[in-house]
């Protein structure tokens, strides 16, 4: 019977997930994997955690030269999050020849590059699955299962608490103040949930995983980035009734033409696979030049979620002897061959708060044809003026760049002076 001893570092919700699946699963896995798994150490200060857990004392390290020190530890997880002291952790673990399990999306993203040659020297692995979409095993079906592709883009709901909430700012008709208060009296979002509402979190889930799919590095740094706390309720209301539902989408696309990677919340069509993803679920939406279409879904989040998606990880290294490591050159920068589109094409929504007199509508287009916008779908709402009577007048564009929106919307903003722009949102056909 192989043994493999394991390490986890910081018992925190995907810390004790972990540990509960592994320990209630032990005998399963030597029946299937001929592997005993055994938590052999834990560095954990939190007492009540450790009993909570019913964590054995005496197999609770004090720090961390300890853990990577026994003799009985051949995989050290990693869910501490944050950058420091994960970091110096993972790398002392690596250089300690332990291969290392981690859930660390920001440290990943950040510093693979330095953790993947630190295991490469020591010959040792580093798996990182659950950095991705929680229980959804997206990046193992892009390692392994989606190899007979090539993968021209990828479009994700990839953060469940910017789903949560704009799915309740969608049924209830609330605004994103009063929606994110009560999601963080109610855990789902964070006491500072700047790193998920303005999409620091998508970006980083995003780099790492066009990085795979697009065979080159995507530093997290190129990413175009918009969060949602400036999505009001009555675009919403709007979208709705235009047939769209608001999502923060994470974009990647690979062409000829370069790599256009973007996170920001865009109107996609209630018929799209990833309109019905709601609450704080999560699915990616991949296509490749064989499979066509391919949609995950699943949990982004959560103790046992999560816990699922480093198991596999912690039993793929229990039984492959050969590791893997990146197939492209994972540097700090992108490669310098590596074009970025920034200019990329989008339909737009527009809202604006125009005047309700003739020709006000004919001023608004014909800025918008100065710029080689067409307009798809015009609504004027009577009922939606503002204290100043100024009438909502909401416009769906063609696709065109995202530079003739920007000037066109300036020009508006600045030669109008009847009109003003309330909302600029893109919309994903
Ligand atoms: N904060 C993340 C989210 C969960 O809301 O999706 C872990 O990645």
């Amino acid at each position: 019977m192989k043994k493999v001893g394991v390490a986890i570092l910081g018992l925190g919700v995907v810390g004790g997930g972990t540990y509960k699946i592994l320990t209630e699963h032990r005998q399963k896995y030597i029946q299937t994997h001929g592997v005993d798994i055994s938590v052999e150490s834990v560095l954990e200060v939190r007492k009540e955690r450790i009993h909570a857990l019913g964590v054995d004392e005496s197999k609770v390290a004090s720090n961390i030269s300890e853990v990577c020190s026994n003799p009985e530890v051949d995989i050290i997880i990693e869910v501490m999050g944050g950058v420091e002291p994960a970091k110096s952790y993972v790398l002392a673990a690596l250089n300690a020849g332990k291969s290392v399990v981690t859930s660390n999306k920001e440290l990943y993203c950040k510093y693979g590059y330095e953790l993947e040659k630190a295991a490469k020297h020591n010959h040792v692995g580093l798996f990182y699955e659950a950095t991705c979409v929680g229980g959804v095993p997206v990046i193992r079906a892009l390692l392994d299962n989606l190899q007979g592709n090539k993968i021209t883009s990828l479009i994700g709901i990839i953060n469940g608490t910017t789903n949560y909430i704009l799915t309740k700012m969608t049924n209830d008709g609330k605004s994103y103040g009063e929606v994110i208060k009560e999601a963080q009296a109610l855990g789902y979002a964070e006491a500072d949930p700047t790193s998920d509402v303005d999409g620091y979190d998508a970006t980083y889930k995003l780099s790492i995983l066009s990085s795979i799919c697009f065979n080159k590095k995507i530093p997290y740094t190129e990413i175009y980035r918009e969060g949602i706390t400036n999505i009001s309720p009555v675009d919403i209301a709007y979208g709705k009734k235009l047939g769209y539902v608001i999502k923060l989408l994470a974009i990647g696309k690979d062409s000829e033409k370069g790599v256009e990677v973007r996170v920001h919340p865009s109107f996609v069509r209630v018929n799209h696979p990833l309109a019905s993803v709601n609450d704080s679920y999560n699915a990616v939406y991949i296509t490749g030049d064989s499979v066509g279409d391919v949609m995950l879904y699943g949990r982004g989040a959560g103790a046992l979620p999560t816990g699922s998606a480093i198991v596999g990880d912690v039993i793929y290294c229990a039984t492959h002897t050969q590791h893997r490591y990146s197939t492209f050159e994972n540097t700090e920068t992108a490669a310098p061959d590596t074009k970025f589109i920034t200019n990329f094409q989008s339909a737009y929504y527009l809202r604006f708060l125009a005047a309700d007199k003739a020709g006000e509508l004919s001023k608004v287009t014909s800025v918008l044809g100065k710029y080689g916008i067409s307009v798809a779908q015009v609504v004027q709402d009577i009922d939606g003026n503002d204290k100043e009577g100024a009438v909502n007048l909401i416009l769906v564009t063609h696709s065109t760049r995202e530079s003739n929106i920007k000037k066109a919307v300036a020009a508006i903003d600045k030669d109008l002076t009847e009109t003003r722009v309330a909302a600029v949102i893109r919309v994903v056909s």
